[in-house]
């Protein structure tokens, strides 16, 4: 089988790749290990940055997300006997939607299928072949069994932080950074309204608390938690307990209004950046070559800025044989992620509790000045709004 654009993985990176590249006329054919099913299932991000929603809208997908989603001026920045409200749209002129990525996930897979894009879900054994070359392949197992071979001109590595392809890249070209945190997250979804109309970040010498949501009747919350707690440790009442006192219940009256918790997860914090993301005829996007930790809200977002770079490159690269775009893609892309590895590094050791009393001042005075000036709020609004895509 020929396709011009093979891509691995069918996450909103892949996903949103096929439908730009079909939009400009380019032909792919999605791979996926998981089932259709799981990946339209999947609990992840919940917050769209505004040159996100902008992209969305601009081809078409954006009207669930108007109709359904929720616009939010701003965060609140709390720490104990303080909540502060950071009001982006003030400050810098633009918002963020509350929009789950499951619901993203669903509006591109309903595009794609509509538009009769090739997916194979269920996909094991996927190999990447020839990348240095001018016509790589991709090989895996379809779903009956079938071993397939897949001859591309372009290989597009879509597949996460546990797919095969950033690790296609050649052991002498590539360069990796690293940093792990000491703490998690424990996330919950809860069928309650949410008790708060805008994100509460909150630091508290207890752990971080986060209060964000998915609609007028479902919340998201999050709570630091040490590095490989066992989940059934977490009783419902004993996150509810954490949550109030965490989030401040009974300060200045308000009040968290607990529920019936439908999910359960602990989430590991990391920022990884695998460079370069260009490699011959193999070209990494979302979290196959980076990873960052949720607290800025950036890894769904990151991703569809990459593939908003990759898909014109690739269009140039296929269809004028013009290979300036694909040149400069990994360089241009590697900016906004260095400047989000940034912003999510920077927002979880502010906010995450640490063991060293010193490191807690700093941590409050950090929080006093970003919630007090003017020039603070607007770092973490610029940034938390998201910059234009092609920053
Ligand atoms: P993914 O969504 O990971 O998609 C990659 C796809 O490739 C997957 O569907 C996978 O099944 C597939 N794949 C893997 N291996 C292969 C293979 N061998 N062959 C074919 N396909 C393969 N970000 C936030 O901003 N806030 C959050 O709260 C948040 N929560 C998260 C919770 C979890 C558990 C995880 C893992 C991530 C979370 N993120 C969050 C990050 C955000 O969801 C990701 O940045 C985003 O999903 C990146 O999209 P992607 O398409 O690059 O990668
Ligand atoms: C959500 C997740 C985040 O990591 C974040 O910073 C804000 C919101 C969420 O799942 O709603």
């Amino acid at each position: 089988m020929r396709t011009e654009v093979a891509i691995i993985g069918a996450g909103p990176a892949g996903l949103l790749l096929s439908h730009l590249l079909a939009e400009q006329g380019v032909e792919s054919v999605l791979i996926e290990t998981r089932s259709q099913e799981y990946v339209l299932s999947r609990i992840r991000a919940g917050i769209l940055e505004h040159s996100t929603v902008q992209l969305l809208d601009d081809i078409g997908l954006g009207t669930r997300l108007h109709a359904e989603g929720q616009q939010h001026r701003g965060i609140y920045l709390q720490w104990p006997e303080e909540r502060h409200n950071i009001d982006f749209t003030d400050l810098v002129g633009r918002s963020v939607w509350v929009y789950g990525q499951t619901e993203v996930t669903k509006d591109l897979v309903a595009a794609r299928e509509a538009a009769g894009q090739q997916i194979y879900y269920e996909v094991t054994d996927t190999a990447l072949h020839d990348i240095e070359s001018d016509s790589p392949f991709v090989t895996f197992t379809d779903s009956s069994g079938t071993q397939v071979r897949l001859d591309a001109s372009v290989v597009a590595g879509c597949d996460g932080s546990f797919g095969p392809s950033r690790a296609a890249m050649p052991d002498s070209v590539r360069q990796v950074w690293e940093r792990t945190y000491p703490y998690s997250w424990l996330g919950v979804l809860a069928d309650v309204a949410p008790s708060t109309d805008e994100l509460i970040y909150a630091w508290h010498p207890d752990g971080f608390a986060m209060h964000s949501m998915r609609s007028s009747t479902v919340s998201r919350l999050y709570l630091q938690v040490p590095n490989g707690t066992d989940v059934s440790t977490w009783s419902d009442d004993r996150i509810w307990d954490a949550l109030s006192t965490r989030l401040g219940h009974g300060q200045d009256g308000w009040e968290l209004t607990p529920g019936p918790i439908t999910e359960k997860s602990v989430l590991p914090m990391r920022s990884y950046v695998q460079t370069p993301m260009r490699h011959g005829r193999l070209f990494l996007a979302g979290d196959a070559a980076h990873i960052v930790p949720p607290t800025g809200a950036k890894g769904l977002n990151l991703a569809v800025a990459d593939v908003a770079l990759l898909a014109p490159a690739l269009a140039a690269l296929l269809r004028k044989n013009d290979d300036t775009l694909a040149n400069s893609y990994s360089d241009d892309a590697l900016r906004r992620v260095w400047r989000c590895t940034h912003f999510s590094w920077w927002m979880t050791t502010m906010l995450h509790t640490a063991e060293d009393p010193f490191d807690a001042q700093l941590q409050l005075s950090q929080l006093r000045w970003v919630a007090s000036s003017e020039a603070g709020a607007t770092g973490l609004a610029e940034n938390y709004a998201g910059l234009p895509i092609g920053f």
